[in-house]
Parts: structure tokens; C-alpha cells; sequence
């Protein structure tokens, strides 16, 4: 992978001008946690510099947040935010500036009751996802949620035809990157970007043991789907 995320100016300005929709997912995710009232302790896969956690929790509560990012730019931003969650600062915050494949590894089971992957998960192949998707089912307790934000392909559509799609969005939208920072970005994506279809993440989900809860958000690019294990909805709705 080039390494865009390293510096995150570029990236910060994709989050500024909302070219990848995070406002939108995470007023939808947001929505979502409105009746959370059990405190939150969250894991969030490549967080970045935070924005996506930082909006989608701002109205819930927080008592831990751990946040893992091979950018140490990144992660030094979400340092100097005034916290996650309701209780701005109250919660316990670790941030790991290491590989999701080992850090991810290292944390303890039924540890969270969220994980967040938000636009990190394409970045590996089918067999590393499919096995991430295994770790994060270990460390997730049995009602906890799990909220995958990602590029997401149509059925039927190969993944020149998703990069294709997505660079002309690019070309015709981010305005205010350089041609030099489109072409950075493009490179990127055609290097490491893997996006799967929806069925696909279903099936990888469901494999390790995970119900899908309901897609939160979807364009012709992206995609917020909640999962949760498999016993926890099903007593869910056995007390319904
Ligand atoms: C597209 S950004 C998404 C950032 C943030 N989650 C968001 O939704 O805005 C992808 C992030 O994943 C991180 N990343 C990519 N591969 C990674 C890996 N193998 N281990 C840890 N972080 C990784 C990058 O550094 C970057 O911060």
C-alpha cells in the first residue's frame, strides 16, 4: 500500500469537504445508538484521526475507546481531541499506533461491546478480511455490535469496475485536491483498495457466527452495515 494515510493532510481534507459521506454514515450510526444507555467500549479498526467514532459516539456514553492506525499522524490528531463520547474525556482512551493484524490479535476476548471498522477493511485481501471478521467476533461480547463502514461493490460489479466508478466520482467531485494529490489517490486505490459486494461481507459474517442487523447506509459507492453475534439477536428477538 502507498502510504497517503501517513501524512494526513490529504485525507483531512477528504473528511472537511464530506467526499466519502461520513456525515451522512455517521448521522445514521449516531441515530442508531439514540436508546445506548449501557456505557460503550469500543474498538475502532484503523481509526485515523477519529472523526468517524468522534460523530458517531458524540451522543453516547464511552468508558473505554481503543483506537489502532499505523498512522502516527493520524493518531496524534485524535490525541488532541477532547475526547469520545458523551462525557467528553471520560472514558479511558488507548490509542495504538501498529498493524490491525497484530494489534487486533493482542486484545483480550469479549473485550468490546462496539467494533468500528469505517473504510479500513478493504485494505486486505478476502482471506485477511475473512479473518479479521474472525478476531473481531472473539473480541466482541455476545451483545455487542458490530458496524462495518466500507467501499462497497453492486452485485456483479469486478473490482476495475468499482476503482473505475469511484475515479471518475473523484475526478468530477474532489475539487479541492491538486491533480497531483487525485493522482496520489488514485494510485492508492488501484494498489489497495479490494472492495467487496454486500453479499459477500453477509456470508463472511456469517461465517464467524454474525447476524446482519440492517444496512445503515448505501450510495452507488459506500456502504454501513451492522452485524451482530448470531445468540445475542436471536435472544433479542425471543424477548420481543
Ligand atoms: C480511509 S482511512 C479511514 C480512517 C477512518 N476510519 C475514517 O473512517 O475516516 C483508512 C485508515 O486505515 C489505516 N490503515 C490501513 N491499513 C492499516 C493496517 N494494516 N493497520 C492499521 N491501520 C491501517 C490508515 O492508516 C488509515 O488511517
Amino acid at each position: 500500500m502507498n502510504n497517503i494515510f501517513d501524512e494526513w493532510s490529504l485525507y483531512s481534507r477528504i473528511l472537511l469537504h464530506d467526499y466519502m459521506r461520513h456525515q451522512a454514515i455517521s448521522a445514521k450510526v449516531a441515530n442508531s445508538l439514540a436508546e445506548q444507555v449501557a456505557p460503550l467500549r469500543v474498538l475502532d479498526l484503523g481509526c485515523g484521526d477519529g472523526w468517524m467514532a468522534y460523530e458517531c459516539l458524540k451522543a453516547s456514553p464511552v468508558s473505554l475507546y481503543v483506537g489502532i492506525d499505523t498512522s502516527a499522524d493520524a493518531l496524534a490528531r485524535l490525541q488532541s481531541r477532547p475526547g469520545i463520547g458523551s462525557e467528553l474525556g471520560g472514558g479511558q482512551m488507548d490509542l495504538v499506533c501498529e498493524d490491525v493484524r497484530t494489534a487486533l490479535s493482542r486484545q483480550p476476548d469479549a473485550a468490546f461491546n462496539m467494533v468500528l471498522a469505517s473504510y479500513c477493511l478493504h485494505h486486505f485481501s478476502q482471506a485477511e478480511k475473512q479473518a479479521l471478521v474472525q478476531e473481531i467476533r472473539r473480541v466482541l461480547e455476545p451483545a455487542g455490535v458490530f458496524l462495518w463502514i466500507d467501499e462497497v461493490r453492486h452485485p456483479g460489479q469486478t473490482r476495475q469496475g468499482y476503482c473505475q466508478a469511484l475515479e471518475q466520482d473523484i475526478r468530477q467531485h474532489w475539487k479541492t485536491l491538486s491533480l497531483q494529490e487525485i493522482e496520489e489517490t488514485l494510485e492508492h486505490i488501484r494498489s489497495s483498495d479490494f472492495p467487496e459486494e454486500e453479499s459477500w461481507m453477509h456470508a463472511a459474517t456469517q461465517t464467524c457466527g454474525f447476524l446482519a442487523l440492517g444496512l445503515l447506509f448505501r450510495d452507488n459507492l459506500y456502504g454501513c452495515c451492522a452485524f451482530v453475534p448470531a445468540a445475542a439477536e436471536s435472544l433479542d428477538r425471543s424477548q420481543k
